[in-house]
């Protein structure tokens, strides 16, 4: 089973989800069961770190994001991942456009699927702390329900 995450730059919110996910799967003992990976819409920042905000955020709560490398997402995504799950409602319509039309990942929301008041992790870039901890706050709970579903599913 693989899942890829996809925001705009990948260095935020897309990089966080997969260090976050990550951690979960090894704390449930299902790490080699499950391959999580993140990219973006964009291509700005591919190559660079997740922006320094996002690791410091991260790292206080427990999670290394440290070693991941921003990409792009490719059309070849679609035919090599399960799942792909967009923090947003412009990730998602990107993602479709670029859609060849078949392969088969599940495409949707990452949150549409595990939070019954928000459907987007909203962008953080340019934003202060406050919008850091928010996207780690939305992206935990989101998380947790994300692996009961993946364990019924392998
Ligand atoms: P992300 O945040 O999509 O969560 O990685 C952003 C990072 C960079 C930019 C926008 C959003 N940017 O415009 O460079």
């Amino acid at each position: 089973m693989e899942v890829l995450f996809v925001c705009l730059g990948n260095i935020c919110r897309s990089p966080t989800a997969e260090g976050v996910l990550r951690h979960k799967l090894r704390e449930a003992g299902l790490a080699g069961q499950v391959e999580v990976s993140s990219a973006g819409t964009g291509e700005w920042h591919v190559g660079n770190p997740p922006d320094p905000r996002s690791q410091r955020a991260a790292s206080v709560r427990g999670y290394d994001l440290s070693a991941q490398r921003a990409q792009q997402v490719s059309r070849a995504d679609f035919a090599r991942y399960d799942l792909i799950l967009a923090m947003d409602h412009s990730n998602l319509r990107n993602l479709k456009a670029l859609h060849p039309g078949q392969g088969k990942a599940e495409l949707d929301l990452f949150l549409r699927r595990f939070d019954a008041e928000v459907d987007e992790v909203p962008d953080p870039y340019y934003e202060g702390e406050q919008g850091f901890e928010r996207v780690l706050d939305l992206i935990e709970r989101a998380c947790d329900l994300l692996v009961i579903e993946l364990k019924g599913r392998l």
